[in-house]
C-alpha cells in the first residue's frame, strides 16, 4: 500500500490540534488503499500544543510530532516535515495541511483519489465552483487575498498557460507525489515564511508537475490566531518577484530585449549611414537605365533596406552567440540556413509593420506622430512578442528534455 504524510504545521494551536487529532483518525482515516500517516511539525509552541499531541500520540499510533527548537516560519516548517516523512516515514505522496480546520479534514480524501487519478500536483482552490472564503470576510480581507492571489498569478506565470491552470496561488492546502518533490530543490527558498509557498508551486510546475485543482471552502478559525502578519503579503510580493527575475526565460527575454534594442539602434544610425554612401551608389546606378523609377532610384530606400538587413544581421549573431548560447538551443543544422529561416522570419516583422503603420496612417492621419506611435505600439505589441515566439519555437528551437536538466 502507498504511504502518504499530511503534514501540520503548528504554532499556538493547542485548542485544535487535539481536535484536529481526533477528527482526522476518527471520522477521515483509514483512506481506501492509502496508508496515512499524521505528522505535526510544532514550532516549539509556548502554550504547549507539543505536549497535546505527545497525549494523543498515546491513542494514535500513526500519529507523527517533530518538534522544532523554535519558530522559524512556515516554510521551514514544511521543509522540515517533509524532509522527515520522506526520508524516515517513506512517504509516497505528502499533504500540506493546516492545523486549525479552515482546511475542512474532508477535503483529505479527495486529493488522495486525485492521486490515484494520476496527478502528482493536487492544489485546493478557493476560486474555483464549490470553494470559496468564509462569507464573513470583509471586503477589504477579500480584496487582498483575490487581488494579491492575482498578482502572485501574472507575475509567476504570465503569459504561459501555467497562469491559467492555478487559480489560487497562495492556497495552503495542497498533496504532491515524492516522485515530483524530488524533481525539486525545495529546501532551499527565498522564503521560509508564507512566501516559500509560491517558490515551491513556482519550482513544481517548472518541473512538469501534473495539476489538478479541487475546490478548497476555506473555512473560518474558531480559535486560536493567524500567524500572517502585516510583514507577509510584502515578503510574498519579494519572493515572486525574485522567482520569475531569476527564472532562465525571464533572462532570456532580458537578452532578447537588449538585442533588439541594439538591433533598433544599429538600424537608426546605419540608416544616415547608407544614406550618403552605397544607398546612393546604389540608386544612381538605376537613375537613367530606367526611367519613372521612383522607389529605385531613391537613396533612402536603399538605405532603408540595407539597414534594416544589417540589424538583422546584429539581432542574429546577438541571439544566437548570446541569448539562445546554451546547447540546448542549438541543433545540429547549417548555420546558414539558419541565418536564411532568421530572415524569413524577419519578414513576418516587416509585414506587421507594414500593415499596422499603413492602416493607422489612414484611419488618422499620416504625420509624423501617428507614424511613430503606431511603429512603437506594433513594435510592442506584436513585433516583440511575434519575434520572440519564432525564435523560441522555430530558429532557436529548445531541445526536448532528456538532454540534461
Ligand atoms: N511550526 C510552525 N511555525 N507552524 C506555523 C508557523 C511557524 O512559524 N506559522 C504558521 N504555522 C502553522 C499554524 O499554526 C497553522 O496550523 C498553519 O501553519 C497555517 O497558519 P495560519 O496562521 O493559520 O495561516 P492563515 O490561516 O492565516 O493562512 C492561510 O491562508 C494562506 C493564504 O491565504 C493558510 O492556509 C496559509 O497556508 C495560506 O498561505
Ligand atoms: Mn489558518
Amino acid at each position: 500500500m502507498e504511504k502518504a504524510v499530511i503534514v501540520i504545521p503548528t504554532y499556538n494551536e493547542k485548542d485544535s490540534i487535539a481536535r484536529m487529532a481526533d477528527h482526522l483518525f476518527q471520522k477521515i482515516l483509514p483512506v481506501d488503499g492509502w496508508n496515512v500517516k499524521v505528522l505535526v511539525v510544532d514550532g516549539n509552541s509556548p502554550d504547549g500544543t507539543s505536549d497535546v499531541v505527545r497525549e494523543k500520540q498515546k491513542s494514535y499510533p500513526d500519529l507523527e510530532l517533530l518538534v522544532e527548537q523554535k519558530k522559524e516560519g512556515i516554510g521551514a516548517a514544511y521543509i522540515k516535515g517533509f524532509k522527515y516523512a520522506v526520508d524516515k516515514l517513506g512517504a509516497d505522496a505528502v499533504i500540506e495541511f493546516d492545523g486549525d480546520f479552515q482546511h475542512p479534514p474532508e477535503t483529505i480524501p479527495l486529493l488522495l483519489k486525485e492521486l490515484d487519478n494520476g496527478y502528482d500536483y493536487i492544489l485546493g482552490s478557493r476560486r474555483v465552483k464549490g470553494g470559496g472564503f468564509p462569507a464573513s470576510w470583509g471586503f477589504k480581507r477579500m480584496f487582498f487575498t483575490v487581488a494579491g492571489g492575482f498578482t502572485a498569478r501574472v507575475i509567476l506565470f504570465f503569459p504561459t498557460k501555467d497562469f491559467f491552470k492555478v487559480t489560487d496561488p497562495t492556497t495552503g492546502l495542497k498533496a504532491t507525489r515524492t516522485t515530483l518533490l524530488n524533481k525539486v530543490d525545495y529546501e532551499h527558498v527565498y522564503s521560509r515564511g508564507f512566501g516559500y509557498k509560491l517558490e515551491w508551486l513556482f519550482k513544481k510546475i517548472k518541473a512538469g508537475a501534473k495539476v489538478k485543482e479541487i475546490p478548497l471552502d476555506f473555512k473560518l478559525r474558531e480559535e486560536g490566531v493567524s500567524k500572517i502578519t502585516g510583514q507577509t503579503p510584502f515578503e510574498i510580493l519579494k519572493t515572486v518577484c525574485l522567482l520569475r527575475l531569476k527564472d532562465p526565460g525571464t533572462v532570456r527575454f532580458m537578452k532578447f530585449a537588449i538585442v533588439g534594442f541594439i538591433g533598433f539602434l544599429v538600424n537608426a544610425i546605419f540608416l544616415e549611414v547608407f544614406r550618403a554612401g552605397s544607398g546612393e551608389s546604389i540608386a544612381s546606378w538605376f537613375r537613367g537605365r530606367i526611367e519613372n523609377c521612383r522607389l529605385l532610384c531613391s537613396a533612402s530606400a536603399w538605405a532603408a533596406g540595407l539597414a534594416t538587413e544589417l540589424s538583422i544581421c546584429s539581432n542574429f549573431i546577438l541571439n544566437n552567440c548570446w541569448t539562445f548560447s546554451k546547447k540546448n538551443f542549438q541543433r545540429k543544422d547549417n548555420i546558414f540556413l539558419r541565418f536564411l529561416r532568421f530572415n524569413l522570419t524577419s519578414m513576418g516583422a516587416i509585414i506587421i509593420e507594414f500593415g499596422v503603420v499603413g492602416v493607422f496612417t489612414r484611419i488618422f492621419a499620416d504625420n509624423v506622430l501617428v507614424r511613430q506611435l503606431s511603429m512603437i505600439g506594433s513594435v510592442i505589441f506584436l513585433v516583440l512578442p511575434y519575434n520572440w515566439f519564432m525564435y523560441n519555437n522555430v530558429i532557436w528551437k529548445k531541445k526536448k528534455s532528456g538532454s540534461g536538466k
